[in-house]
């Protein structure tokens, strides 16, 4: 417990500020027309939910969503869908085998889950438009600048007119060792027609129709 208590308080206070200040420059171009999966944290199906990946699902929860097409990127242990699903419509994209295998075991009603590249343009392969893209971890595995920008314009294309992309803050910091933080104003500059909010650490990019 003591011990677990001192690796946290290393890792938030020394590990995590370090890698902050020694971030790589983002690396504008990964010379490859299919961007190539970079991802090292490994599965997530037998790990606790990630605090920020936890604010979200608390965020919807609290806005009662209801028959909502939600994109949910990341899939993990699948926490997300087993909250949603009921109500709402979830599609769910992974790269990690076990999580894939395991969402579709699951078998639950209007849960589906795909082997997917985020970052690659098989993402507007997806079947259907979205009200709400959930990804807690936007650039953290990108391979370079260009395709990150890339996926932000396809979530905006997927998303339904009035639909939005909901992000928390304490993601957009964390970034594998290849990858790259990104803030708000960064996102603003790709997505200059969307309509940000913010609260506290979480934010909301809206595809709003005036
Ligand atoms: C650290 S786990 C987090 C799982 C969950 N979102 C959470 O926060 O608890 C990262 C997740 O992102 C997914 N992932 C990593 N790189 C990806 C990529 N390029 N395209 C799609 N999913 C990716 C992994 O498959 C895994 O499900």
């Amino acid at each position: 417990m003591i011990l677990r208590s001192i690796k946290k308080a290393i890792k938030k206070f020394i590990i995590f500020p370090f890698r902050q200040l020694t971030a790589p420059k983002k690396k504008k171009f990964c010379n490859q027309q299919i961007p190539k999966i970079k991802y090292t944290d490994g599965s997530w199906l037998t790990i606790a939910t990630t605090p920020d990946q936890q604010r979200i699902e608390d965020y919807l929860t609290l806005q009662q969503i209801t028959v909502k097409q939600i994109l949910h990127i990341g899939t993990g242990n699948s926490s997300f869908a087993k909250k949603f699903h009921a109500t709402n419509f979830i599609d769910s994209i992974t790269i990690v085998d076990d999580e894939l295998d395991y969402a579709i075991a699951l078998n639950l009603p209007n849960y589906r889950c795909f082997k997917l590249n985020k970052y690659s343009n098989d993402l507007l392969r997806l079947p259907v438009k979205y009200d709400i893209i959930s990804d807690n971890n936007l650039s953290s595995f990108a391979c370079c600048q260009q395709h990150f920008e890339e996926m932000m314009r396809n979530y905006f294309a997927l998303l339904k007119p009035n639909g939005y992309i909901i992000t928390d803050k304490k993601g957009m910091a964390y970034h594998q060792d290849f990858a790259f933080p990104i803030t708000v104003d960064d996102l603003k500059i790709i997505l200059p027609e969307a309509k940000f909010s913010i609260q506290e650490h979480t934010v909301i990019i809206e595809k709003k129709l005036d």
